[in-house]
């Protein structure tokens, strides 16, 4: 028997599902139950209500949300090594010293957070809603954390000022679009749009027609006329693109856009978590209540 089908198999046994980041293999996209970006993915585990497992195929930020949001519910993360970088680079110290120098300046964080992180702030945002969220507040200074790129594209938009926890907090996989690399496919394909993820440079995003979450970037791109699209994202999200957009042809931006942690998730770690249940994630009960009003804020504000 395939691996798939013993995933299928076992899935069922155990009244489990699947839920995947749009970066995710092609493989492990094929078998999910669900796939989305950030904030659908947490809506969805939010809401589940019949499965008694979710094997959360992605980082350890959104298989943490999933777990907050959904405390009744057992949630595997197949690798533990499965970490968004750029949710290391922000430790609940230092929004504590930035907290304690800007007193009366609310705190929104990316929900690619730790728990531990988002238990200090007022409310998290994704990708998808950071502008609606940061423009909610009356404040014009905003303390935002950790990507420096999203709190630009941010700030360019609503006209407030972001100050960044900490100053140079990053993605090491969308950095590594260039400019550049976007004018030269232009020029072969003058008629291509061009979609980035906010992650991006804020030179990227001047070379972009579109800017937007995994999730938003598939809408733009079954929406627009365009029959090229060059993408300025994660290598995974072309799978989805091209499945769901069989006429059209997709460039990456850059060819080694790749973000290995969440390619650490195989068919046979997915297989193993679900045998094993592992690797349960389990958040210290004062830091999931405090991080889940911070969820819950940002989906109240988003209904
Ligand atoms: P999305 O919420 O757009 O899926 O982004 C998550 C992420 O980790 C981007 O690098
Ligand atoms: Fe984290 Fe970047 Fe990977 Fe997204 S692509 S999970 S932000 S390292």
């Amino acid at each position: 028997m395939k691996l798939a089908e013993k995933i299928d198999r076992i899935k069922k046994e155990k009244k489990a599902i699947i839920l995947a980041h749009n970066y995710q293999r092609p493989e492990i996209q094929d078998i999910a139950d669900y796939i989305g970006d950030s904030i659908e993915l947490s809506r969805k585990a939010m809401e589940e209500k019949e499965a008694e497992i979710i094997v959360f195929a992605a980082v350890d930020f959104m298989a943490e949300s999933a777990a907050i949001l959904n405390p009744k519910k057992k949630v595997l993360l197949p690798s533990l090594g499965a970490r968004c970088p750029m949710a290391q680079m922000l430790t609940p110290a230092e929004i504590k010293r930035y907290k304690k120098r800007y007193p009366n300046v609310p705190t929104v964080l990316y929900v690619n957070t730790l728990a531990s992180s988002k238990a200090q702030c007022d409310i998290c945002c994704t990708s998808a809603n950071a502008v609606e969220v940061v423009k909610s507040f009356k404040s014009d200074i905003i303390l935002f954390g950790p990507d420096r790129n999203l709190a630009d594209y941010i700030s360019e938009i609503t006209q407030k000022k972001l100050i960044t926890i900490p100053e140079w907090g990053f993605c090491p996989t969308h950095v590594l679009f260039q400019p550049e690399d976007v004018i030269f496919l232009k020029k072969q394909y003058p008629d291509a749009k061009v979609m980035v993820h906010p992650e991006c440079s804020s030179e990227m995003r001047k070379v972009a027609d579109f800017v937007g979450s995994t999730s938003k970037m598939c809408n733009y791109a079954k929406r627009t006329n365009a029959k090229t699209i060059i993408v300025g994202t994660e290598k995974g999200l072309l799978h989805r693109l091209k499945k769901e957009n069989p006429n059209k042809k997709f460039i990456l931006a850059y060819d080694d856009a790749v973000c290995p942690n969440m390619k650490l998730i195989t068919l046979e770690k997915v297989y193993a978590s679900l045998k094993n249940e592992q690797h349960v994630i389990n958040i210290p009960i004062s830091i999931a209540r405090k991080a889940r009003k911070s969820l819950e804020k940002m989906f109240e504000l988003n209904n």
